[in-house]
């Protein structure tokens, strides 16, 4: 189910939504479109609004019946915070909140004011991207009568500039962008036992083919194929599942463009479900790894937006797939395997196994010889707790990079921090009897097992993000809503526009 999003230049007061949205900059709640509505709406709603101690900070979202004053049964007044600082992320942020407030009073129809004075660009775009994002659920293994009787279907844009086949597009593209984003967030809410590696191969293959004209394209190794090529940590890692390991390759190219473009890699871990194999995890919140695969959900999100925006770019999407379970036939701590780089490699828990199946894919990415490799993953328990569970940790090869990361997340609203590739901690992953071990101690985990994948990178410049903590929420907050959530997408998409911009 998908939410429509239409534009047209109809006053907020006369809007027959269920509910209207309007945007309140910090102590401007008598000014302007919400003066219009607190004057429409009469003096016991305007006391509400007082009791309530609305003032229009970030976040703050007050919903007030009408009483008929006007046609809408509801307004929900949300806050943009100082005027002066409203960005692009935190408009869409705050329409995203009205949107849950939306489909949490049962509002199948939604209204949004567009305020005309933020100075923000393609402001309808922002809010049709805040309407989807926020007005996402998940019901696809619910049965009719277990779903939401008024989910929210329609949102309407009240804006007061020219409304054009100009503005219509724009307006779509958002809500398209928005939606590419949302395969993340279904990919991950999807359960273990439907959604293993060949299916997460099903459904990259599909989103490919549906995007063929925009200029995707997917090819996946099998189980054998892959083994064959020497991906021997990533067979590893999938070699205690009956459903076996698949590595995944999708291409963006905006099509009809000849010669050279800069080529960029984006990796994804994709475990379909992390038992932790032979070192088996406590059962308490194990059900939450079968989001283990957010990094690669990820990844087809970010290569189906890329689709609807088509940057002058080629991006691969690399995915490694794999189920860590216990079984006979699993990987055990003291075995050692070959990788797809060269090194081999001493496994001392079978629960470390993302950066397993990652290195074997990063090494793929170094093949190709992009002028950037990026990987997100769902690595370590360790990022959490360094920086709880709506931040994720970020490394990068040079500073340089790191800025534009920094950049890249702010401007998409994302939370990420900048670690440090501690050098003095490399020598915990010395083996005695391979090469390499995969991990290191409990100290700097986070780290450790960043610089193990710094170890398949080669001179690639790269970029490693641990979004163990935000990839999937508890609650609902910024753009995201409980479950998946596709943080890091909008991060990347802004750090390739800054990565095409830079030198040409
Ligand atoms: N998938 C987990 C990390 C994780 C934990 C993601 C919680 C999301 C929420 C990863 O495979 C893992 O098990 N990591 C271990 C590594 C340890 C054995 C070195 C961890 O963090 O405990
Ligand atoms: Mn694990
Ligand atoms: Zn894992």
């Amino acid at each position: 189910m998908s939410i429509k999003v239409t534009v047209t230049s109809a006053d907020p007061r006369h809007s027959a939504a269920d509910m209207v949205a309007v945007g309140v900059t910090a102590g401007s709640l008598r000014k302007g479109l919400s003066r219009d509505f607190l004057k429409a709406i009469g003096s016991s709603a305007n006391k509400t609004v007082k009791r309530a101690d609305f003032t229009g900070k970030t976040g703050q979202v007050l919903r007030v019946a009408t009483g008929g004053s006007v046609k809408a049964d509801s307004v929900v007044f949300v806050g943009l915070g100082d005027a002066v600082s409203l960005t692009y992320a935190g408009f869409r942020a705050a329409i995203a909140a009205a949107a849950r407030a939306a489909n949490g009073a049962r509002c199948t129809s939604l209204a949004v004011a567009i305020p005309d004075d933020t100075g923000i660009e393609n402001i309808e775009a922002c809010a049709a991207e805040g309407a989807v994002l926020g007005g996402y659920r998940y019901e696809a293994f619910k049965t009719e009568e277990h779903r939401a009787k008024y989910p929210l279907e329609r949102v309407t844009l009240l804006t007061g500039s020219k409304v054009n086949a100009g503005l219509r597009d724009m307006v779509d593209g958002g809500r398209r962008l928005a939606e590419a984003v949302c395969r993340a967030r279904d990919l991950i809410n999807c359960p273990p036992n439907e959604l293993y590696p060949a299916a997460l191969a099903d459904y990259a293959k599909a989103v490919a083919k549906e995007h063929k004209a925009d200029g995707l394209s997917c090819v996946v190794w099998g189980d054998k194929k892959l083994k064959d090529e020497g991906m021997l940590l990533l067979s590893a890692v999938g070699q205690g599942s009956v459903r076996g390991p698949r590595f995944i390759h999708m291409t963006y190219r905006p099509p009809g463009v000849k010669g050279e473009l800069k080529k960029l890699c984006f990796v994804g871990k994709g475990l379909t479900f992390d038992t932790g194999g032979i070192c088996i995890k406590p059962a308490p919140g194990m059900e939450d790894m079968k989001g283990d695969m957010g990094g690669a959900a990820n990844i087809v999100a970010l290569m189906a937006a890329l689709a609807v925006t088509q940057p002058n770019v080629e991006v691969h999407g690399l995915i490694a797939s794999a189920e860590n379970m216990p079984d006979g036939n699993s990987y055990r701590p003291g075995d050692v395997f070959g990788s797809y780089e060269g090194k081999t490699v001493e496994i001392i828990n079978t629960d470390a196994e993302g950066r397993l199946a990652l290195a074997d894919a990063l090494a793929y990415g170094v093949k190709l010889e992009p002028e950037f490799m990026l990987c997100n993953a769902t690595l370590t328990g360790a990022c959490m707790v360094a920086l709880g569970p709506t931040v994720s940790g970020y490394y990068a090869t040079d500073d340089a990079l790191a800025e534009k990361m920094r950049a890249a997340a702010k401007t998409a609203g994302e939370s990420m921090w900048h670690m440090p590739l501690v050098e003095s901690l490399r020598e915990m992953l010395k083996s005695d009897w391979a090469d390499l071990k995969h991990m290191g101690d409990r100290w700097g985990g986070s780290i450790t097992a960043a610089l193990f994948l710094r170890e398949f990178v080669g001179d690639t410049p790269w970029v490693h993000v641990d979004i163990a903590g935000p990839s999937m929420s508890t609650k609902n907050y910024g753009i995201y809503t409980k479950g998946g959530t596709g943080h890091g997408v909008l991060t990347y998409l802004a750090l390739i526009d800054d990565l095409i911009a830079a030198d040409d």
